[in-house]
């Protein structure tokens, strides 16, 4: 397998990131390198700071040390609207649509917020074709105009990752997308999620599901309370003894 993240300049550069809640160490000097198009996989046991380390790469909390850099930039202290600008998106462990409005009107949102300046030069669709594209694209093209909140587990799942999407990014992180779901829902989205190497974005995945992350990590970093233990071929890992003892082994 070819390995072009020590060639390429990394989409995403995580160095000695460091958070606190009070006097609580969530995240001690973590790194993590993600390169363009690369799909790399998060696991660590529960409260190990995986989605601390998102919401600190999306600007949902500020870090205490460290720096985070996207396509060569700092933006450790660029607010969460500005890093989507930038094409960083996530989907939330609990997905966040707005409940009231229809799955159409849920991408139209993001589309109008972000989606319309970072659509390519060459797109001709209007607004309006591209939401519906992107609805059509993870399935719900039949729940288009149900109000989110009437939406089933995986539906909302998807819709999920269509608002991530939507936002046209460079990188998605997709926290626990595959949390509650069947076998087969499982799959479902787990498509969705490879799906979006061919249009070049990388994708930083948290999961809990082995089989899930096996499939899908060209990488895999294993973080224990706060610390990253492992990181490296998906193979490797593990067989880390380390990562079966702190976690595999549980
Ligand atoms: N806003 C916060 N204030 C205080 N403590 C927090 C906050 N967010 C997270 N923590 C604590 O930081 C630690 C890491 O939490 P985090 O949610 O990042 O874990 P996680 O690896 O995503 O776990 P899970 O697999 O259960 O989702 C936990 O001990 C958690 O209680
Ligand atoms: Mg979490």
């Amino acid at each position: 397998m070819e390995n072009t993240t020590q060639t390429q300049m990394p989409l995403v550069k995580v160095s000695a990131v460091t958070k606190k809640f009070g006097g609580f160490t969530a995240l001690s000097n973590v790194d993590l390198v993600i390169a363009p198009g690369e799909r790399v996989g998060l696991i660590g046991p529960n409260g190990s700071g995986k989605s601390t380390l998102v919401n600190c790469i999306s600007g949902m909390l500020k870090i205490d040390g460290g720096t985070i850099e996207f396509a060569g930039e700092n933006i450790s202290s660029l607010p969460p609207h500005a890093r989507v600008h930038a094409g960083i998106a996530r989907s939330f462990q609990i997905p966040r649509p707005f409940k009231t409005m229809s799955v159409f009107e849920n991408i139209m949102v993001v589309l109008n917020f972000s989606g319309n300046d970072r659509k390519h030069a060459d797109d001709t669709r209007t607004t309006e074709e591209r939401a519906l594209d992107i609805v059509q694209g993870v399935g719900l093209f039949g729940k288009k105009d149900h109000v989110s909140a009437s939406l089933t587990q995986v539906e909302l799942r998807k819709l999920e990752l269509a608002r991530a999407m939507a936002a046209n990014p460079k990188v998605l992180i997709a926290d626990e997308a595959l949390a509650g779901l069947s076998g087969a829902e499982v799959d479902e989205i787990l498509d969705l999620i490879m799906g979006m190497k061919e249009k070049g974005v990388s994708v930083l995945m948290i999961e809990h599901i082995m089989s899930a992350v096996m499939r899908f990590s060209e990488r895999l970093v294993v973080l224990v309370a706060g610390n990253k233990i492992a990181d490296g071929l998906p193979q490797d890992v593990i067989n880390n003894p380390e990562v079966i003892k702190a976690y595999l082994g549980e």
